[in-house]
């Protein structure tokens, strides 16, 4: 058996429109969400066009080298690889971030934590200071610090890794001032200052959840920004109790949770002392993003 065939592609003639028919079955077939989408991503990715290109170029027969490149990356999409690793790439509220095996993949429900941290800093939209906490990729620091232009912002993360991930996007995404990063056990290594917003994607699956992820999470995604202890709010917790130290009077703190988590964590925050607790909705409708006023000093 030829290697072509033995990867599901025979070794005759393939053109895109073929290869992209062949692939987006095969993914049908394993039960992979969108599949002709992502058919068209990889392809297009192997072959350095853009989506576009590849339906104007449907009749182009591609050549061996070309199938090789396809052939690797089906094959690790198969074995449950996420797209977004394989591309390099995910888009976050507009902005490309580059990812890898080191940060969890920006997810759309992020958005969300985004969303209402613009909306309830709105108040003292001119300057202010921010921290997101967990910034894995970067991804929600850089978004924040695209619309807050007048602010200082800083980025921390308990992985080295992870942080040169997120410094590389800032660099590539350009024009962004005041954004700056540090590796912190949460606040641990935060100078002693005050900021007017805190936001945070923190790991918040229960450990016994972990092993019945999907295996595009599970075999690939950082344990680490996914482990949240026993119950899951073991990172949330801490942050709830410390944050009031590092924020100004009438600061917000708005952390991202899991869909089950709003009850617990407003619960946490009335307990701790906040104010104007609120939960947002994520784009599926579901309970996304707890936040709340520190209205004391101190
Ligand atoms: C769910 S990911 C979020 C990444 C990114 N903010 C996003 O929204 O895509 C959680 C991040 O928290 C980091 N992390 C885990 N424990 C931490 C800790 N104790 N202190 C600081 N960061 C921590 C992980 O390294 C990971 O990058």
């Amino acid at each position: 058996m030829s290697e072509s065939s033995r990867a599901g592609i025979a070794s005759d003639v393939w053109t895109i429109r073929r290869l992209l028919t062949w692939a987006t079955e095969d993914f049908q077939r394993r039960g992979i969400e969108s599949p002709r989408l992502e058919a068209e991503l990889l392809l297009g990715h192997a072959l350095g066009m853009k989506r576009i290109d590849l339906i104007l170029q449907f009749g182009i027969v591609l050549s061996a080298g070309e199938l090789d490149r396809i052939r690797e990356l089906l094959r690790r999409r198969r074995s449950s690889e996420p797209s977004a690793y394989l591309l390099g790439q995910r888009e976050f509220y507009g902005i490309p971030i580059r990812v890898d095996r080191r940060v969890l993949i920006p997810r759309p429900d992020t958005e969300t934590l985004v969303q209402v941290a613009i909306e309830r800093s709105r108040p003292r939209s001119a300057h202010g200071r921010a921290l997101d906490l967990c910034t894995g990729s970067g991804c929600v620091a850089i978004a924040l610090a695209k619309h807050r232009t007048g602010w200082s912002m800083l980025g921390t993360d308990i992985s080295d890794e992870a942080l040169q991930v997120a410094e590389d996007n800032a660099l590539r995404v350009g024009n962004i001032w005041g954004l700056g990063w540090l590796r912190s056990d949460l606040f641990a290594e935060i100078p002693t200052q005050r900021f007017d917003l805190i936001t945070a994607n923190p790991p918040y699956i229960p450990t016994d959840e972990l092993s019945t992820l999907d295996a595009t999470i599970r075999n690939f995604e950082p344990q680490l920004a996914l482990d949240g202890g026993p119950d899951g709010l073991h990172i949330i917790r801490r942050i709830v109790h410390e944050a009031p130290e590092w924020l100004e009077p009438d600061g917000i703190v708005a952390i991202e949770i899991a869909f089950n988590q709003a009850a617990a964590v407003t619960g946490l925050l009335n307990a701790r002392g906040f104010v104007d607790v609120a939960c947002n909705k994520d784009y599926g409708g579901r309970d996304r993003v707890v936040s709340a006023r520190w209205a004391k000093s101190g």
